[in-house]
Order: structure tokens, then sequence, then C-alpha cells
């Protein structure tokens, strides 16, 4: 059985296809590089760089090498930057994820799995339940509702089987250190690293539930599985208890190294307040577990991330600037030019 795995340079992706690959499959693996890193790419994948926004190459990919199963995982997935940058974003999830669907879906796909978000629950009261409407609050948000809308009535008609996963807030090793606009955990590590303070938007009372990839994977793998229970299911897959952004900083603090300073800047705009997800129909459905669980995700993350070194910020200006950004998000670029919303203040 041949699968295809977009953003199999990602974090996710990238173990995702190890995973596949390990039991046997055959596995094709898509990324433009965008995010994600060459190295992340395991042996074995036949690998393919390339920009899914490219409908005609992707077209040829896909023509060429017909997969079974789809497990699409690339996205700019910068959540809470993605009100500051709506074009990149919608881009690579909505319509890159169109243009691989619809070769895959052309060439007889037999399944596709879905990496939605969390973010398709919005501000919702917490523990979000995969019964709950979507009501998204921000742009990534928006793309991942209208992405598993666009399965389930695409699934309908052409007749495939889909099984959609909401995971949240994962983190371990290969997960990118260096963007500034995701994944707490690994802008944590390397402020840790480079000396730097940690920056915490709002008061750090929000609550999330963040789960090691070693927990999460084999519950991925499965997603996979040409199961008939698993078809037409939405299921959330991440961490069973959720902890504040401060606990987090004391954790990751321990494992990883001394925290300078920890400075509290501003709420970021939509930012949910509380945002965990329910986890029973995981271990029901998928027989998700935490064989390791926070604390040892957080200390196998943290040597992986000492063992490569404190990493350069990747430095890349939003589309939209604004006062309403995080400051820290903004490029020398930015302030000559003058921040839309900042010249209107007295
Ligand atoms: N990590 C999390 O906590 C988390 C939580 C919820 C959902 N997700 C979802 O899981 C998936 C994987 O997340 P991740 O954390 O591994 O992110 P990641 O950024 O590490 O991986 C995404 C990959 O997609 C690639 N990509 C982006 N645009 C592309 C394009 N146009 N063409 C080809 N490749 C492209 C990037 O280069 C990157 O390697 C995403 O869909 C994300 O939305 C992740």
């Amino acid at each position: 059985m041949r699968i295809l795995v977009t953003g199999v340079a990602g974090f996710m992706g990238g173990h995702v296809a190890q995973g596949l690959a390990s039991v046997g499959y055959e596995v094709v693996g898509i990324d433009d590089l965008s995010g994600g890193f060459e190295e992340n790419v395991p042996e074995g994948v036949h690998f393919f760089e390339l920009d899914l926004r490219d409908s005609e190459k992707t077209e040829a990919v896909v023509g060429e090498y017909p997969p079974d199963v789809l497990c699409h995982l690339a996205a700019n997935a910068r959540e809470g930057a993605s009100q500051f940058q709506p074009r990149d974003v919608c881009g690579r999830n909505l319509m890159a994820y169109a243009n691989v669907l619809v070769p895959a879906i052309r060439s007889g796909v037999k399944k596709v799995v879905l990496y939605s978000s969390m973010a398709v629950y919005g501000d919702q009261q917490a523990p979000f339940d995969e019964c709950m409407p979507r009501q998204p609050a921000d742009i990534y948000g928006v793309n991942k509702t209208a992405m598993e809308e666009m399965t389930e009535i695409l699934a309908d008609v052409h007749e495939f089987m889909y099984t959609t996963i909401r995971p949240h807030n994962v983190f371990g090793e290969r997960q990118s250190l260096q963007d500034p606009f995701r994944n707490v955990v690994g802008i944590f590590m390397n402020r840790i690293m480079r000396g730097e303070p940690l920056y915490v938007y709002g008061d750090g009372e929000q609550k999330r539930a963040f789960s090691y990839i070693g927990d999460s994977l084999p519950a991925f793998l499965r997603a996979a599985e040409l199961r008939p229970e698993l078809d037409g299911e939405v299921v959330n897959v991440g961490g069973k208890t959720p902890i504040t952004v401060n606990e987090l900083i004391e954790i990751v603090g321990t494992e990883c190294g001394d925290v300078v300073e920890v400075i509290y800047l501003p709420e970021r705009p939509r930012e949910v307040t509380h945002a965990y997800s329910t986890w029973q129909k995981s271990v029901e459905l998928l027989r998700y577990e935490e064989r390791f669980g926070l604390r040892e995700g957080i200390r196998r993350m943290a040597e992986w991330a000492r063992a490569k070194g404190p990493q350069p910020w990747s430095d890349e200006r939003l589309e939209l600037p604004s006062a309403k950004a995080p400051h820290i998000w903004l490029t020398e670029e930015d302030r000559q030019e003058g921040i839309p919303g900042k010249r209107s203040q007295p």
C-alpha cells in the first residue's frame, strides 16, 4: 500500500512518515521546506521538494505515484500569526489541500487522513468535545474548518474513506526551534539556550494540554488504517492533563536550563484563553495512551534541543504588520516603515 505524506519534512510529518515506512508501507513525501527541514525526511521515503500551491506540479507527482492513502499534514500552522499573514495561511492550508486532494481523488485514493486542529472549536468552553460545532475564531481555524468540511463533502460525493485528526499542542524532537511565531515549547527552549527572556502573552494562566509526539504518534499511525470504524470520524488527539503556560515554564526551566527572565506581554488578538480537548474518543478508536507524559516528553525534547544547540530565529516579515501584533514579531523594516494602528495613536 502506498501512502502519500504531505508536510513530510515537518515535525509531525517526518515522524508519521517514519512510523508508516517502518511497518512496511511505501511512503511518498511532499514538502516545500518552507517550515520543515530535509533532515526530517526519513530514509526510504521517496521525497519530492514541491510547493503544493503549484497545482500542475502537484498533479504530476500525484499522478505518477497514485496514493492509496493520503495523510495531509502540510500547513502554515501559525495560529496566532494567522491574522497577520492571512494570504500565506490560506494558500498553504486550504488551497494546498485542494491541489493535492483533487488528483488524489482522481487517481482513486481509498482514504484521506486530514490533520486538522483544535482551532476549529474557537472560543467555546473547554474541554472541547468532538460533538461541538465548528466555530473558528482565527484565520488558521477558518482554513482548518473549510478543509474538514471539504473532506466531508468530497468523501460523500466521490466515495473515499476519511478520518480527521485534531491534534493539540504537540511537541518533541525534530520540531522547529527557529520559528518565532509558533511551537511554544520549542520557542522557550531556544530562548533558554540563547540566554534570552521568555515572552508570555497575557498573564500566563491560559490553559493548554501539551502532547509529546511519542505519545501521539501511535494514534496518528492507526488513523491511516483502512478500518471501517474509523471512516468519517473526527478525533481529538493529545494530552489528557491541561496545564497553564506558567506551569509549562516551570517544567521547561527545570528540564532545559535556567530561565533568565519572564516578560508578560499583552494578549494576542483573538487568542483562545483555555484550549484543551476531550481525549476519550482517541482512546476508544485509536488506543491513545500516555507512555511518556508531559515531563518525560519535555525532558527528552530538551536533551535533543541541547544536542542541537541554540538556533537562529527565522526572520520573516508579516503580511500585515500591526500594532496589535506582539512587538517581538515586527522587523526593523516594519518599524522604519511605520506600523499601522500605531500611527493613529496619540
Ligand atoms: N504541532 C502541533 O501542535 C499541531 C497541532 C494541531 C494541528 N497540527 C497540524 O499538524 C500538521 C503538522 O504540524 P507540524 O507541527 O508538524 O508543522 P510543521 O510546520 O513542522 O510541518 C508542516 C510542513 O508543511 C510544509 N509546507 C508548508 N506549506 C507547504 C506547501 N505549500 N507545500 C508543501 N509543503 C508545505 C512545511 O515546510 C512543513 O515542513 C499541520 O497540518 C498542523 O496544522 C499541528
